[in-house]
């Protein structure tokens, strides 16, 4: 049996008589502080969506946002994306101030974003336009990238005759042949089959072990949250959510996302951090939330 276990934003461990000098510290790779974001809404009203948000992610980091529909992780997605400004509070990409859009993350949504009138590789080598790489050196660095999300034989394809995985695995090598630092993820996998998220979750899980980044992944399924991260960090029932939980994932690497659900460890994490999410989310539904679609 793994030796996983769960520890909620552990204490300081003050070591009695350790010297150590004191290495300089990476700067987080995210660092959202006292965020709150409030919307105008077209009444005058204003909605505030999430206050008092603290919340880093260190460089290689896998960290997991679960919380009841309508509660803030898209947006707060967005403010680390930089298409969203907050209304208070600072968000730090680096250790540097964000202004504008976050040009160290890659953003990968729940709908496709696929254009379907360039074929899979196409559609890969497109991300490297920007930056103004050559098409015969884009088109090669796209083919490595769909063999390594295993669509080697599928480059010359056009969207609509790719599985719904498929097409996530061209949208996976669209992010990640820019090399961005940071993954901003927002219910990736939501459309696809169970199977499929499986699969899915391990090749992101490989990918992500070969290439260490910090990574922001939301997700409405805890058991995914949990197979996936180092912390899955819980949210609560808006308006005006907050961060209510911080757990940290001790579960061993390399994980198997299939089977290490199997685990009895797993199991013991999955009842901690249901107990703090199954609240917030009775509350959501209480509110009538579930009957909004805030996806
Ligand atoms: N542009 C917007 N204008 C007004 N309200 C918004 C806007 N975007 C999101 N909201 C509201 O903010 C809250 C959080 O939304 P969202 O981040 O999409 O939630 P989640 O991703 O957790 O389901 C919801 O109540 C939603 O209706
Ligand atoms: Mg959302």
């Amino acid at each position: 049996m793994s030796q996983g276990s769960v520890s909620v934003s552990p204490p300081p461990h003050p070591a009695a008589f350790a010297v150590q000098a004191a290495a300089p510290a990476a700067p987080a790779a995210v660092a959202l502080r006292d965020l709150a974001i409030t919307f105008a809404l077209k009444t005058g009203e204003t909605h505030r969506a999430v206050e008092a948000i603290d919340l880093a992610v260190a460089p290689g980091e896998f960290v997991a946002i679960v919380g009841p529909t309508g509660c803030g992780k898209s947006t707060l997605l967005n403010v680390t994306a930089g298409l969203l400004t907050p209304s208070a509070g600072t968000v730090r990409i680096q250790g540097d101030s964000l202004s504008g859009l976050n040009a160290k993350a890659g953003y990968l949504f729940q709908a496709d974003a696929l254009m379907p009138w360039k074929t899979a590789i196409d559609n890969v080598a497109v991300a490297l336009e920007p930056q103004g790489v050559k098409r015969g050196e884009a088109l090669q660095l796209a083919q490595d990238w769909l063999s390594r999300v295993g669509l080697k034989n599928f480059a010359q394809r056009y969207p609509h005759m790719l599985s719904g995985g498929q097409r996530k695995r061209v949208a996976l090598a669209q992010m990640l042949i820019r090399d961005p630092q940071i993954l901003l993820m927002d219910e990736p996998f939501g459309p696809l089959d169970a199977q499929t998220r499986q699969i899915m979750g391990n090749l992101l899980l490989d990918l992500w072990a070969a290439n260490k980044k910090a990574v922001l992944f939301v997700t409405h399924d805890l058991e995914e949250a949990i197979a996936l991260s180092d912390r899955v960090v819980v949210m609560s029932a808006g308006p005006a959510a907050r961060i209510v939980g911080d757990f940290t994932i001790t579960l061993p690497r390399p994980r198997d996302i299939a089977e290490i659900r199997t685990d009895a460890a797993f199991h013991a994490i999955h009842k901690a951090i249901w107990a703090c999410l199954r609240v917030e989310v009775q509350k959501t539904y209480a509110q009538g939330g579930e009957a909004s679609d805030h996806e």
